[in-house]
C-alpha cells in the first residue's frame, strides 16, 4: 500500500506500528513517540507533519499541536549542528543546572538561547524533561547526560568532541 503523507514515512508509520503493540487503547499515547520518530528524523517538526500524525492516529491536530507546543523538545532547531537542551526546572535548579549552563556555554561559544558563531551548537533551556534522577539533566541531540557526574570542563569537553 502506498503511503499517502509527505513527512509520515514509511518507516515512521512502521515505527507508530511498533508502539501501538505496547499501547494499543489510545492513539494519544502513541503521539510523543511518534514526535520523537519524526523529530529524529527531520530534526524539526514539520507543521504538515503535524496535520499528517494526527490523520493517521485519527486524533484532532489540536492534540498534537498542543503537545508540540507544550514540550520545548519538539521546538527544534534546524540551524545548529548540534542541539543541546538543558532543563532548568526545579530539580535542575536545585542541582545547579546554571554551573553546567556556565560551562557549556564556555566550551561551545554558544549562549542559551542562540548558535555558536560556527554554527556547531544550538543551547536551548528546556522544561523538565523527565530525567529528574539524574539532574541536572541534559541532552546533546537526542542523547542524555546526567549532568551530576560532570565535575570539570575537562569531563564536558569529552563529551562535546564526540560530536565535533
Ligand atoms: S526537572 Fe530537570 S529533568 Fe526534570
Amino acid at each position: 500500500m502506498k503511503v499517502k503523507y509527505e513527512y509520515l514515512t514509511q518507516d515512521i508509520i512502521d515505527k507508530i506500528e511498533e508502539y501501538r503493540k505496547e499501547f494499543p487503547y489510545y492513539p494519544q499515547q502513541l503521539i510523543i513517540p511518534a514526535l520523537h520518530e519524526i523529530l529524529y528524523k527531520y530534526r524539526d517538526i514539520p507543521e504538515e507533519a503535524i496535520y499528517e500524525l494526527a490523520d493517521y492516529l485519527k486524533v484532532h491536530p489540536s492534540e498534537v499541536e498542543g503537545i508540540v507546543t507544550f514540550y520545548d523538545m519538539f521546538r527544534h532547531k534546524k540551524n545548529a549542528k548540534h542541539h543541546i537542551r538543558i532543563c532548568r526546572n526545579l530539580p535542575c535548579h536545585l542541582a545547579k543546572y546554571k554551573n553546567l549552563l556556565k560551562m557549556i556555554e564556555n566550551l561551545t561559544g554558544a549562549k542559551a538561547g542562540g548558535n555558536s558563531e560556527d554554527g556547531m551548537w544550538y543551547i536551548e533551556l528546556v522544561e523538565c524533561i523527565g530525567s529528574c534522577a539524574i539532574a541536572p539533566a541534559f541532552l546533546i541531540d537526542d542523547d542524555l547526560y546526567d549532568g551530576s557526574q560532570i565535575k570539570s570542563e575537562e569531563d564536558l569537553r569529552k563529551i562535546l568532541e564526540k560530536y565535533r
